[in-house]
């Protein structure tokens, strides 16, 4: 057993070690295994076997004390950097669609996708959102791996939407984000430590592979209540994912709105292209006045499939392609290997 996955063991009963004792806050995180780094990106703190960034620990935790999911609840789960902007942004089209058909006033055109529908260890455990809930259909979005979920997420039976994407495009992303966003003194990491720490699985909820899988062990578990979509297989051809997307959430699209292309606007309006060239994306800034506040064009840089080429050595993305080789090999989850030879274990998600 390595020494992180010890670490792991260790604080799986603080949940309710800090609920019984009342410890404040920054006690309870002076217990937690803590990673400090040179950026944001790896200070980082390990909970219940995945590393946090304090600023959204405290959110967690408040979920798994707090939050009441309701059966007609729908999650957008994901990895930080895997497609979960674009997620928000088509699952929020799909289910609006009626109240929004005319796309020339659309709310994506001036509402950044992140506030269109809410994170749950950001946005809504503090506002107080979760026992005031009617049983209405709701949309919510999460990075918490599946087993940190609140546990009304697991019982209340409500659907589940996971978006992946191949670990070394997600960590380019997100050593470009941690680097050049939130480094205000613009340190960049060297691209061979953050490799490194990637590998060890010290990244905002990391263990990347651990996430993915955890996610997918239910999906083999409850097919019918967890839907994965593979970035890559959306960038290439967006409408069966999004038909599929629209079918699972309960909003099908009809025959006749297919025949008037309604499916296809909502990929336009909801495409890389369209949605990073719009003012509020490109200048504008989400959740302002708080810890989290980021630029929105953060959440925009390239959405290209194997941008890792630009940037990792072979030897660099064969340290990334081993693990992912070890950890999804045998499990039908494709191995995403550099290396053209290798697709024989794929299944098409
Ligand atoms: P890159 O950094 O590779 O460009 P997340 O939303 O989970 O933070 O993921 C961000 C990644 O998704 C970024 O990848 C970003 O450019 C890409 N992205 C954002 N909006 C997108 C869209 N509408 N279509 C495709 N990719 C998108």
């Amino acid at each position: 057993m390595d020494s992180i996955s010890k670490r792991c063991e260790q604080n799986e009963g603080e949940e309710a070690n800090l609920q019984k004792s009342n410890q404040n806050f920054e006690e309870f995180l002076s217990t937690l295994p803590r990673v400090y780094g040179k950026t944001p990106l790896f200070d980082c703190y390990l909970y219940q076997g995945c590393w946090y960034h304090p600023s959204l620990l405290q959110g967690v935790i408040a979920a798994q004390q707090q939050f009441e999911a309701q059966p007609t609840d729908v999650f957008l789960c994901s990895v930080p950097k895997s497609g979960t902007t674009w997620l928000k942004a088509l699952a929020f089209a799909i289910v609006s669609r009626k109240k929004y058909s005319d796309h020339s006033s659309h709310p994506l055109l001036h509402t950044m996708p992140h506030e269109c529908i809410p994170f749950l260890e950001a946005d809504v455990v503090t506002k107080e959102h979760t026992n005031n809930r009617t049983g209405e259909f709701q949309l919510l979005a999460t990075h918490i791996p599946y087993h940190s979920l609140p546990k009304s997420i697991i019982s209340s039976g409500c659907k589940i939407v996971y978006i992946f994407r191949d670990p070394k495009d997600a960590f380019i992303s997100l050593w470009h984000f941690a680097s050049t966003v939130m480094s205000k003194d613009s340190t960049h990491i060297p691209l061979e430590e953050a490799v490194e720490l990637f590998c060890k699985g010290v990244s905002y909820y990391g263990p990347y592979w651990d996430h993915v899988l955890s996610f997918w062990k239910a999906r083999r578990e409850a097919p019918e209540r967890v839907l994965f979509l593979r970035y890559e297989e959306m960038r290439k051809d967006p409408l069966p994912s999004v038909k599929k997307l629209a079918d699972f959430i309960g909003y099908p699209f009809s025959v006749e709105e297919e025949n008037e292309g309604v499916l296809q606007k909502i990929v336009d309006l909801c495409s890389f292209e369209n949605l990073s060239d719009l003012d509020i994306n490109k200048k504008g800034r989400h959740r302002p006045e708080t810890p989290y506040a980021m630029d929105n064009n953060a959440y925009f840089r390239k959405g290209k499939i194997g941008d890792w080429r630009n940037h990792l050595t072979p030897e660099l993305a064969e340290r990334l392609d081993q693990i992912t080789r070890e950890k999804f090999g045998g499990t039908g989850l494709p191995l995403y290997v550099s290396d053209a030879n290798s697709h024989g274990n794929e299944t098409h998600v």
